[in-house]
């Protein structure tokens, strides 16, 4: 028995009688420039779902509380209940996106320092890049919850760029969301998967990632599937 209590672009989420978990179901669904872009990618759900996975899995055993519980079915993942900060929490090595496009730096510029960005999550106003400042004053999280996101990210990225260079990809940026659970804990929560971070080839800069399907540059299935491939099954 399961009841949807909310669709998004890229996942729905079931109430499954339980008052800890809920059930993500990831889609193939992608959409890109805040949905004024909409296509399908044929098996971005299940390639997700198990990136995610794999990549929460890994880093709980890094000491980073995330949102994983279990992967059920094909395209599914039981996780914990939190509440979500309507925030976006973006980690940068090398410009690339956005960023490359505001600064007037070449792709692949790498930056002298991680760059650590928020963005209030609201596709009505094309996702607004945000400062503390401005979190504090709207009561989106408190100082605590933005330094434990910081902290969080951080951590993420160090973690993951390692564990990812040993898979043959750079980690370029990701974005990460989190929530609070009953006890007030800050959970990573949310995806990490081709969809919400720039992975490129380690050798080649090869973009693996949804870059492909914003830029059309074709393969999109291809490179979910060799992100699966390096991440999940070897
Ligand atoms: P950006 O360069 O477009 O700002 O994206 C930075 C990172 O955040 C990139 O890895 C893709 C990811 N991202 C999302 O996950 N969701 C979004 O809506 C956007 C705009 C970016
Ligand atoms: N997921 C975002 C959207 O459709 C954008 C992106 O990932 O580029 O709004």
């Amino acid at each position: 028995m399961k009841e949807k209590l909310y669709e998004g672009k890229a996942k729905i989420i079931y109430d499954i009688g339980s008052a800890d978990t809920f059930l993500l179901e990831f889609k193939d669904d992608a959409t890109a420039f805040n949905a004024q872009k909409r296509g399908t990618i044929s098996q971005k759900g299940p390639r997700n779902r198990d990136i995610s996975a794999a990549l929460f899995r890994y880093l709980e055993g890094k000491g980073v509380p995330t949102q994983y519980v279990e992967s059920v079915g094909e395209r599914e993942m039981v996780a914990k209940r939190l509440r979500m900060i309507p925030v976006e929490v973006v980690v940068r090595n090398i410009a690339a996106g956005s960023l490359a496009k505001r600064l007037g730096l070449a792709e692949g510029t790498p930056l002298k320092r991680t760059v650590l960005e928020f963005y209030y999550k609201d596709d009505s106003l094309g996702d607004p890049m945000v400062n503390e400042y401005h979190i504090r004053a709207m009561d989106w999280a408190t100082q605590d919850e933005i330094n434990a996101m910081s902290d969080m990210a951080l951590k993420v990225n160090d973690c993951l760029s390692e564990h990812l260079k040993g898979h043959g990809l750079k980690l370029v940026d990701f974005k990460l969301e989190f929530g609070v659970d009953r006890d007030g804990r800050v959970i990573l929560g949310d995806e990490i998967s081709p969809d919400t971070c720039r992975f490129w080839d380690l050798k080649t800069n090869e973009k693996l990632d949804k870059d492909r399907f914003r830029q059309d540059l074709g393969g999109v299935e291809e490179a979910y599937t060799e992100v699966w491939r390096r991440l999940v099954t070897v």
